[in-house]
């Protein structure tokens, strides 16, 4: 990690105490930060560089609604071959430039039936079912603990901050458990059942390796899914990566209002 923090530090003196992670269709974000400083994955050693459809891949650093924020455009997924601990690269080189708190925006399929295509829910906790981890092998002590407490891994005190942000701008918010996959494949209609009858109301292939290496490190979490989509086996139809960007889209500009109104209000 060093490498890539002498890099991005060759770059910017920028010192972020914010970070935002920008899942599939939702990367618009990024591209309308003032006093920008742009850096493509592939310019900084040792990152894992996204091949995913809809994920530009590029470090933005700049400010948004007067907050200083350094932000992932595109993530790496374990389904692209990538280890967990790559998949949360990018989360631990915000911690080392200073980020405190980091909102995580991902695509999601709804099993909750009270949501609907395009809905807008924060996380409110996981349920891992990559059958994998971050924090695998041996621990790093300079970032955290052995055993890293998970029961606040979502901010209640975040959440409860978005949730009267989105109020007050007239964006609803739902809250619900994510249960996290491996993908690549979309789930099946009994894999929704089970994950239903577990607790979980939404089903994606992210964010999760992402806010365990942020809760070993001590970084506060909110996370918005975007429900893209019903999970498998809800409506009569097939699920498609299509219907998955075309609604990102679609909420683009709700979501990049949302956060540019949250975001100043995040504590640092
Ligand atoms: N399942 C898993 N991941 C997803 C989905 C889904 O239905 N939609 C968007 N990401």
């Amino acid at each position: 990690m060093e490498a890539a923090l002498q890099s991005i530090r060759s770059k910017t003196h920028a010192s972020p105490a914010v970070g935002v992670v920008l899942g599939s269709g939702l990367g618009a974000f990024a591209d309308e930060l003032s006093g920008a400083v742009s850096i493509p994955y592939s310019d900084i050693p040792e990152w894992p560089v996204s091949t995913a459809i809809g994920h530009a891949g590029k470090l933005v650093l700049g400010n948004t609604a007067g907050v200083e924020v350094a932000v992932l455009a595109g993530r790496a997924h374990l389904y692209e071959g990538y280890s967990p601990a790559q998949a949360a690269f990018g989360v631990r080189v915000l911690g080392r430039l200073g980020v405190r708190t980091i909102v995580f925006t991902n695509a999601a399929g709804g099993i909750n039936l009270d949501y609907s295509q395009g809905a807008l829910v924060l996380i409110s906790d996981h349920i891992n079912l990559q059958g994998s981890n971050p924090l695998l092998g041996p621990n790093d002590d300079t970032l955290g603990t052995r055993f890293p407490d998970m029961s606040d891994a979502y901010s209640a005190e975040c959440r409860a901050i978005a949730l009267q942000t989105g109020n007050e701008i007239g964006i609803p918010l739902a809250e619900g458990v994510y249960a996290a996959m491996i993908g690549p494949s979309f789930e099946t209609p009994a894999e929704i059942r089970y994950l239903r009858i577990i607790g979980a109301d939404l089903v994606g292939m992210s964010t999760v390796p992402e806010v365990i290496a942020a809760n070993h490190m001590g970084i506060r979490c909110l996370a918005i899914s975007c429900v893209t989509n019903m999970a498998a086996g809800i409506l009569p139809q097939k699920i498609n990566h299509e219907e998955v960007l075309e609604t990102g889209a679609r909420v683009r500009d709700t979501l990049v209002r949302l956060l540019n109104a949250i975001l100043p209000r995040l504590p640092r």
